[in-house]
Formats: C-alpha cells, structure tokens, sequence
C-alpha cells in the first residue's frame, strides 16, 4: 500500500510538464499567441523610460531626433534619427539651442534632419531591430553609436520601432513589418534625398532581407539597389529557427519536438509568420544578377559571433550557401562550399574567420568572430568596419 503515493507522485512529474508543453504548443497554433511568442513585441524592457528622451540612453542634447513615420496602411510608426558624434562636434552650438527632442512635428525643420538632406556626402544606415524591446531597449543605442564610429562625420542611423513595438501603432505581421520597411526605405529616398543601406540583428535582418528583394524586384523597371546589406546574427528561416531558438538562452521553445522532424514539419505549417531569408536571400541575388549594367549590384554581410546561445552561427552558414549557390551558375552543394570555405578563409587567431565570394554581380561575406554573444556583437568594431566597408568607403 505504502507504494502507491511515491508511484503517484512521480508519475504526475512526468505527466504534468509534458501535458503542459502540449498544451503550450496547441496554444502557439493561435496565431495570436504566436506572435507574442515570435515577435516578443509587448515584452517591455526600458521600464519607465520616456523613448521621446533620448538621454536616457546616454545621448547628447539633439544628437537624437525622435519623429513619427506614416505607413501607406495607417499605422504611426516610432523613429530616432541619430547623429554621429563627429558631425555632431561641428554643429554643437546650433544644435543645443534648438528646443529639445520630443517628437519632431515636422523633421524637416530641424538642424539634424537637414545636415542629412543636404550634405551630398551623407550616409544613412537604416537599422531593423530585432525581436522584443523597442528603440532604446538592450545594447541598440549602442550599436547606434557604433555603426557611425568609422566615418563619425557622415554616417547617420535612423531606427524605427514596428508596429505593435514600443510607442508605435498597430500589431506585427510579416507583411505589417515589411511596409513598415519600405515605408522607411521611401522617407530615406524622397524626403532625406539618400541613397541608404539596409541593416540588422536576427528579426530584423529578414525584415532587411525581404526589404531589400522587394526593391530589387518590385518595379521591374526600376529596381531599387542599397550600397549594401549587413546582417547580424541572422536566421536562415523560422522553420529553422523554431528548432533552434533558445529562449532567455535556455529553453529550446520546440527543441523538445526537434527530435521528430516530421512533427515539427507539421508544426511549422501552423506557423504564420515564415520569414524564409534564406530562400529571398537567393530571389535577391538571382534578381541582382538579371538588372543589366556594369559592377556589383549586391554587397550583403554576415556577421554572427560563435558563443551565440540564441541563434547558432550555423545559420548564418545556410545563408551564405543559399547567396552563394544563387550567384554560382551551376550551383554548389553544401558540402562543397564548406570544403572551399577551408582553403580559402582568412584566419583571424581569437578574432575568428572570414571568407568572401564574388560574382561579376556582387559579394557575399560570411563573418564568424568567437566572442560577441547574440546582442552585444552589434556594438562591436567588426559591425562597425562591415557598414564602412559596404558604404564603399575604404578598403578592407
Ligand atoms: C514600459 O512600461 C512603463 C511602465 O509601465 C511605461 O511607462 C512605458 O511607457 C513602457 N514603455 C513602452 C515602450 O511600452
Ligand atoms: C542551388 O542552385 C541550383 C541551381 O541554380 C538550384 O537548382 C537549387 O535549387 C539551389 N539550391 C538551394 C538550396 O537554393
């Protein structure tokens, strides 16, 4: 008799987590609940922080101009635009006695948004932010901060919160989140006068990826081409991504269903949001490499550090193959790009590696540093060097 309540009690262990997991993963067919899971958009991490004050986040009076973009569907979409410091040293006297930030009526007013219009040199990095947070949430201001650091004088950013994130209107979706981005690909081509690039860490660097396909192959006529394209930390595809993605570093969410593919094949035709990168990485190379005219028309990197817990540098290793395969006329297996990829790497000792491949169409890079996790690798100089580099600007 006295076995019955330890048998009990274990059983129930056993029996409670995975009822529960089950009904976890009934509840992620709700396409709701999905994207709570996905985009983590409602997931709060500024606190009480005003994101109309940018100098809670270290910034100079003005250096940041908070504003509000409209997207063609309704939506008010949040937005920084940053100054880098250099830029910024040769204007400071102006610039601190115009009144402070809050949001910009009318952008065009301020001293900021017209040292971006007018300086013919300018340069403007459009950044994606990832998944969760906002605008001013995690290592992103520094990465602001980062990306001008090689060419301080010229290269600004402007950053968006989505909607559904932040301050922003409305609630996420994979189209939403793509007018979101060509709703600031427009307002950086008309309204700043600017030839732009495209940038950014995991959700948002297939937020850039789909961007940038749909301008190379939107208007057939009249394809739109960034400078380039930097990824950091990208994923290959959700698909991918739900076999792999590790919440808070830890928990798998469908790492437990990993173990039978075909159940989470069947899963993922549940998923809403696909975001397939790899796959548009490949549209837009092949899309690049029908526009006629002389030199590169694609310049993409990526960039994933090897202690990444969240998304395994192993994605970005399918996207290159996926660009790289898209841009060999006769293809090339996985396996054969591997091999290619050790003879011809260049070795960075603890700064990890790096290999490149051109097509008289462009160049890809794949970038490994070791350190850098998931977050803090976009404030680093190797993220720094990759937006100078894809500018065109130097030589490495
Ligand atoms: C985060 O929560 C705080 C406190 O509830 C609120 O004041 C702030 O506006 C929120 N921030 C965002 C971006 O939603
Ligand atoms: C690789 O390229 C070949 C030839 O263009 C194509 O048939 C194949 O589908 C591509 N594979 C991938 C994984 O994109």
């Amino acid at each position: 008799m006295y076995h019955h309540l330890p048998l009990r009690s274990v059983a129930c262990a056993v029996a409670a987590p995975t009822l529960l997991y089950a009904l976890f993963l009934a509840l992620l067919t709700i396409p709701y609940l999905q994207n709570q899971v996905i985009y983590l958009h409602r997931v709060n991490q500024t606190g009480s922080s005003d994101l109309n004050v940018p100098e809670h986040w270290g910034f100079l009076r003005n250096q940041v101009t908070p504003f509000h973009l409209r997207t063609p569907d309704g939506e008010t979409l949040h937005a920084w635009h940053i100054l880098p410091l250099g830029l910024y040293q040769q204007h400071e006297d102006r610039l601190v006695q115009e009144p402070a930030s809050e949001v910009a009526p009318d952008i065009t007013q301020r001293l900021s948004f017209q040292l971006l219009r007018d300086d013919p040199e300018a340069l403007l990095v459009l950044y994606f932010h990832g998944a969760g947070g906002s605008l001013g949430s995690g290592w992103r201001p520094q990465s602001y901060r980062a990306l001008s650091a090689g060419a301080s004088d010229k290269i600004h950013v402007v950053a968006i919160d989505y909607r559904g994130w932040g301050i922003s209107t409305g609630s996420p979706s994979e189209a939403g989140l793509l007018t979101d981005a060509q709703t600031l690909a427009a307002w950086a081509m008309n309204d700043a006068g600017i030839p732009a690039l495209a940038h950014r860490p995991s959700l948002g660097t297939a937020v850039s990826i789909s961007l940038a396909h749909s301008l190379a192959t939107g208007a057939e006529n009249d394809p739109v081409l960034f400078s380039g394209i930097v990824v950091v930390a990208p994923f290959a595809d959700v698909a991918t991504l739900t076999a792999t993605y590790r919440v808070g570093k830890t928990i798998p969410i469908l790492g437990p269903v990993a173990r039978w593919p075909r159940l989470l094949t069947w899963l993922n035709t549940w998923i809403v949001s696909k975001w397939p990168s790899n796959a548009r990485l490949a549209e837009f190379v092949r899309a690049c490499q029908r526009i006629p005219g002389d030199g590169p028309k694609y310049d993409v990197t990526m960039i994933h550090a090897q202690d990444d817990y969240d998304i395994p540098w192993v994605h970005s290793d399918m996207l290159y193959w996926y660009g790289v395969n898209a841009s060999s006329p006769a293809g090339i297996t996985i396996g054969e790009l591997e091999k290619e990829k050790v003879d011809s790497r260049v070795e960075l000792g603890d700064g990890g590696w790096a290999v490149t491949s051109r097509s008289p169409s462009g160049v890809l890079r794949e970038q490994i540093v070791k350190y850098g996790v998931h977050d803090r690798i976009m404030s680093y100089p190797v993220v720094s060097q990759a937006i100078v580099r894809a500018f065109g600007y130097g030589r490495i």
